[in-house]
């Protein structure tokens, strides 16, 4: 199988190049436009083709859907915190590019999978969402995110393109872009810095390991029926507060680095994802948190070549603008 995937170059995109472009053997086409999160390293050692350009742009998704049988678009903006201040890039990727990349590959009767997020469904204090959960996101990120899902489901409805939605819950894992929350602490922790906790630390998150998720995405790519969602959800949840504290066990930090700051606006307090319907597929999740936030710490520890030119580089910048007036 030929294979087109937008965003190949990020966390979860670069994991889904080396799952396939190993194990299973595919060939495969990258089209990213790196943007701060956009690494090359991340794929370095893995086969691939690279274009570089952006989902929004008719002819870098021309050449780089030349040949291929279908799509997987994980290219997007995605941090909340970003999106809150500065939504632009969010609506002009979300909106503008998830329809660019439909248009090319309707023209091709091309096979097209939307990677989405359980932050479509909005904040739930019991029980988890299903795939009929209202829409009801809260933040940019989120409410940009359903716009492109929403799209995405008008092609099959009105054009019979053959589209699949797969929304993951917060992914984890090796070659995350350390502003978000596990490898953020993770780095902090290991450099005496400060540990910033949104509010009170009790918001809760579905944690995911990233080749969980990858692997739920081949299997909806392969067996998904044309025009529906499906929801793969982590196997633990955790309130933030206690992710920290892991952490700070896992790296043997100090307890008083430990800082509560001002809370996010909007925060969502609670993701739960049922994955009753990918189950059936024949996914099942294979890594706990707990194990895979050893691995995580332990990746990060072994791999100072891959972090050091961020942190020194243009996300300084972000930190600074984002936690330097709380953390004085
Ligand atoms: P990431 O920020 O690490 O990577 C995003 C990638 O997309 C980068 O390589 C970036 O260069 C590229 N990109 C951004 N805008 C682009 C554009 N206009 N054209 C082409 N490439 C562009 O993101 P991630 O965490 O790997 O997330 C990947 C996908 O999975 C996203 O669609 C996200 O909404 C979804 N998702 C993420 C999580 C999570 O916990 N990280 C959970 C569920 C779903
Ligand atoms: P994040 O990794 O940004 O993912 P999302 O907002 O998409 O779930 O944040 C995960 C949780 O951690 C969320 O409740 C916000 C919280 N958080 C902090 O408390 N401190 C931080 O510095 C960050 C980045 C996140």
């Amino acid at each position: 199988m030929k294979l087109l995937v937008c965003g190949g170059a990020g966390f979860i995109g670069s994991n889904f190049v080396r799952l396939r472009a190993g194990e299973h053997g595919d060939e495969v086409v990258v089209l990213d436009k790196l943007t701060y999160a956009g690494r090359r390293e991340n794929l370095s050692g893995v086969p691939h083709t690279f274009v570089h350009g952006g989902i929004e742009d008719a002819a870098a998704v021309a050449q780089a859907m030349e040949g291929v049988d279908a799509v997987v678009n994980f290219a997007a903006e995605t941090h909340v915190d970003r999106s809150i201040a500065e939504p632009d890039a969010f609506v002009r990727t979300h909106a503008l590019g998830t329809f660019v990349l439909l248009e090319a590959a309707r023209e091709r009767g091309l096979r097209y999978l939307q990677v989405s997020t359980d932050e479509v469904y909005g904040s739930i204090a019991e029980g988890s969402f299903t795939e009929e959960s209202p829409l009801e996101p809260s933040s940019p990120y989120s409410a940009t995110k359903t716009g492109a899902d929403l799209l995405v489901q008008s092609y099959t409805r009105t054009f019979g393109m053959e589209t699949v939605i797969c929304r993951g819950s917060n992914n984890y894992g090796p070659y995350q872009y350390p502003e978000k929350l596990i490898p953020l602490m993770v780095l902090n922790a290991l450099h005496g810095d400060p540990l910033p906790v949104y509010g009170d630390g009790m918001q809760v998150r579905n944690w995911l390991y990233v080749t969980d998720f990858c692997a739920g995405i081949g299997h909806v790519l392969a067996h998904g029926a044309a025009g529906e969602v499906y929801n793969v959800g982590g196997p633990d949840e955790c309130p933030n507060i206690e992710v920290v504290r892991r952490i700070i066990a896992l790296t043997g930090a100090d307890e008083s680095l430990l800082t509560y700051v001002e809370d996010r606006p909007g925060h969502d307090r609670r993701y739960s994802l049922g994955s009753e319907k990918v189950r059936a597929l024949g996914w099942e999740a294979q890594v706990r948190f707990e194990e895979g936030l050893e691995r995580t710490v332990a990746w990060y520890r072994d791999n100072p070549g891959w972090w050091e030119p961020i942190r020194s580089g243009a996300y300084r910048e972000y930190y600074e603008r984002q936690y330097g007036s709380s953390l004085g």
